[in-house]
């Protein structure tokens, strides 16, 4: 099974993710290729058993250059994906830093329906998907982390090819 992994990070959180997935999968048996989406052109992507898309919330949205990616990738109605997002922790603790410009998006976050509306009018189909806090407007991930990315992952149901 190969899965084609597409992220948008831009701080090195969602890079992150995709290297824990990529070794957690990797253990069982499982390729991962990582790209993120500003070196890949969205008409030249390879096929791909699963494609996985990683974003960051912005203003309550998926980061807008993965809006883009998503609406012109080359992508095979039928084709399976998941999607995992970073979004900053909606705890009173985080609540006091101030998103710019929109300083109340966090509340209202359409990170993951909006991925999912792009992709269910494009004829994908969903297999999982995930979230991963950050506890601050740049990072880091919450404590724990790497135990989302696992719970996530299994999710993903495994294709022995
Ligand atoms: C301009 C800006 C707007 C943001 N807006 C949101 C938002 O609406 N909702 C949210 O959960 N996080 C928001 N964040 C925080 C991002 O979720 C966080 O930067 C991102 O998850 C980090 O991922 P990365 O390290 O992979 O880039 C914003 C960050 C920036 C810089």
């Amino acid at each position: 099974m190969k899965i084609e992994y597409f992220h948008g990070s831009v701080y090195g959180n969602g890079a992150m993710i995709a290297e824990e997935f990529k070794k957690q999968m990797n253990e069982k048996g499982i390729t991962v290729n990582i790209h993120n989406i500003k070196n890949v052109k969205p008409k030249e992507i390879p096929n791909a058993d699963l494609y996985l898309f990683g974003s960051p919330g912005r203003f309550g949205k998926p980061a807008r250059n993965m809006q883009n990616f998503l609406k012109k990738a080359n992508l095979v109605q039928g084709s399976k994906y998941a999607v995992i997002v970073t979004e900053l922790n909606p705890s009173p603790d985080s609540s006091s830093i101030r998103i710019p410009t929109e300083e109340n998006a966090g509340m209202c976050q359409q990170v993951i329906p909006l991925i999912n509306k792009t992709l269910n009018e494009r004829g994908l189909v969903k297999m999982a998907e995930g979230k991963v806090f950050v506890t601050g407007i740049r990072g880091p991930l919450e404590d724990g982390w790497q135990k989302i990315v696992e719970e996530f992952a299994s999710r993903i149901p495994i294709q022995n090819t």
